[in-house]
């Protein structure tokens, strides 16, 4: 979301503006310097694989849609401390946010993770499904799966099903989870589901990890009737642990 937007989103609801500016104050980023080597292989293997890729969907340009690299940084973070046995996730496109996790269980030696996604590819004849109207860019460019940054060597312990999160999620969900990450599509109702379907799923002890919170009042809305701890890593992410 560019800064015009959120000046407008401000201007029709300074109180949602308010919250987004005391997260902001409040937050507090959790980095991983061993791990940005891989996550730099990754980016610099993105702007190749984007580097003829040009046009719009929905008005929005095409490009990667990968998670900052902050954030990516903090997800290795928490599977290298946490340790945890199951974590699914909504939301791969490329897979940077899966490659990073399944590179931290390789290194923790245990883990699952179970991601959940419904690509749109830069190609439109690979496209069969409706998005979300409100979607941005985020595409697999020409000749690529969903999923093609994770390294051969981790797929072992992962998981990918492709499908609505609306339709998926809850049959993924019903063996449990130790981390629940959303990034998949954030509209309002997706967002205020896959916050209660994770939540509901996390055993105690688990951390649910919202991102994109600042394109919808949904983890406003949602975090009120949670007796979780809530940390902001930045205005557009946060964690809640069980
Ligand atoms: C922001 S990208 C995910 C980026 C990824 N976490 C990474 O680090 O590279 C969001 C993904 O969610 C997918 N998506 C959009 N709507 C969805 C839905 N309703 N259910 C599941 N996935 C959806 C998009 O097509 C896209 O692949």
């Amino acid at each position: 979301m560019n800064l015009i937007s959120l000046a407008r989103r401000a201007l029709r609801k300074p109180d949602y503006a308010l919250t987004a500016l005391s997260r902001q104050v409040r937050a507090r980023p959790i980095l991983a310097p061993e791990i940005r080597p891989f996550v730099d292989e990754r980016l610099t293997a993105l702007r190749e694989a984007f580097s003829g890729v040009s046009g719009t969907t929905r008005g929005h340009s095409l490009g990667h849609g990968a998670v900052q690299s902050p954030h990516a940084e903090m997800l290795w973070s928490l599977v290298r401390s946490r340790k945890p046995a199951r974590v699914v996730e909504t939301g791969v496109c490329n897979g940077l946010s899966s490659a990073v996790m399944l590179k931290a269980m390789d290194a923790n030696g245990a883990g699952e993770l179970v991601s959940v996604d419904l690509p749109e590819f830069a190609e439109p004849e690979r496209n069969t499904e409706a998005f979300w109207a409100g979607k941005g860019g985020a595409v697999v460019p020409p000749g690529k799966d969903c999923g093609w940054l994770v390294p051969d060597e981790f797929r072992g312990r992962w998981s990918l099903v492709l499908g609505r999160a609306s339709e998926v999620l809850p049959a993924v969900l019903a063996d449990g989870c130790d981390i629940f990450i959303h990034d998949s599509e954030h509209s309002y109702e997706n967002q205020l589901f896959e916050f209660r379907q994770g939540w509901a799923a996390l055993r105690p002890g688990g951390v649910l990890v919202a991102t994109d919170i600042n394109w919808s009042a949904a983890f406003d809305d949602w975090r009120k009737t949670v007796r979780g701890r809530v940390q902001y890593l930045d205005h557009s992410c946060a964690l809640v642990s069980k």
